[in-house]
């Protein structure tokens, strides 16, 4: 198996890129951060070893995760023994941890698994301290349920965890919701900050408007799907009247879990959620 590391600093923030290759291709790559004696995120467990090379090389007293997801999560059980500190996050992480989860085979594939962690819940009125900045807790669900964006407002940051990602997404795994996501961004885009501490794709310039960019993706999504979801459509008809095209070898491998059907089928399942309520 041939995984990478690679480092990089910005404005005092040391972030390490951990890729997994297959095949001679990229399948993976995920960023974690350290601020001062902190650490956000952990990485795959496939980067193991480079992690640990990353522990040493700083004295790292504290661990936060923004979600539970594998490629985050991979090796805090191992950081938490072997450096003897505690780790942090929102509470439905730390449930999912404590009682472990098994990754589908794919994701053993190019993350690796996860161990049973006993994490500390972190909840948005907590501060998390550090020599020289404060980072609060932001409640982000969208992309999974347990989701925190962590704001440094005096500097200007914020780590994003995996709300951003890209502009334009072109798919979308089951356990998504598109129109959550939008209500997250909303919430983001109302702070101040310009560098986005992105897990896959940093931007340390003109982040705010990455995070429009994606929100105004999504509202024009949304409402178009809702345009034909009103009249009467069902969401395989919706995914045709769109024009858009479906990532086979992504839907067949993921036995449909991952894949650009699912961006519609999240809305129209919203709605139709929304509309019982009314
Ligand atoms: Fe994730």
């Amino acid at each position: 198996m041939a995984v990478r590391r690679f480092n990089y600093e910005f404005d005092g923030v040391h972030y390490y890129r951990f890729s997994v290759y297959r095949l001679g291709s990229n399948v993976q790559t995920v960023y974690a951060y350290v601020v001062d004696d902190l650490l956000i995120d952990t990485a795959q467990s496939h980067n193991q070893e480079n992690i640990l090379l990353v522990a040493e090389q700083h004295k790292l007293n504290k661990i936060i995760l923004t979600h539970h997801h594998e490629d985050h999560s991979g090796n805090v059980s191992l950081l938490m023994d072997v450096l003897n500190v505690d780790a942090y996050a929102h509470p439905e992480t730390v449930r999912i941890l404590k009682r472990g989860y098994k990754v589908s085979p794919l994701a053993q594939f190019i993350s690796g698994g996860v161990m049973s962690a006993h994490l500390k819940p972190l909840l948005e009125t907590d501060i998390v301290e550090t020599a020289h900045h404060r980072l609060q807790p932001i409640y982000t669900p969208g992309h999974c349920t347990d989701h925190y964006c962590y704001y440094e407002k005096e500097r200007g940051w914020l780590f994003s965890g995996d709300l951003y990602v890209a502009d334009k997404i072109k798919y979308f795994a089951n356990f998504e919701s598109l129109l959550t996501q939008i209500e997250s961004l909303k919430k983001l885009v109302a702070l101040d900050f310009d560098v986005l501490f992105c897990a896959h794709n940093p931007k340390t310039v003109g982040g705010k408007q990455r995070l429009r960019n994606k929100l105004q993706f999504f509202e024009d999504f949304a409402g178009q799907v809702e345009k034909y979801y009103r009249q009467g459509h069902n969401a395989r008809q919706i995914f045709a009247l769109m024009g858009m095209k479906e990532n086979y070898l992504n839907k067949y491998l993921t036995f449909g879990n991952f894949c650009a059907e699912n961006m519609v089928h999240s809305v129209v399942k919203d709605l139709r959620k929304m509309d019982k309520m009314k």
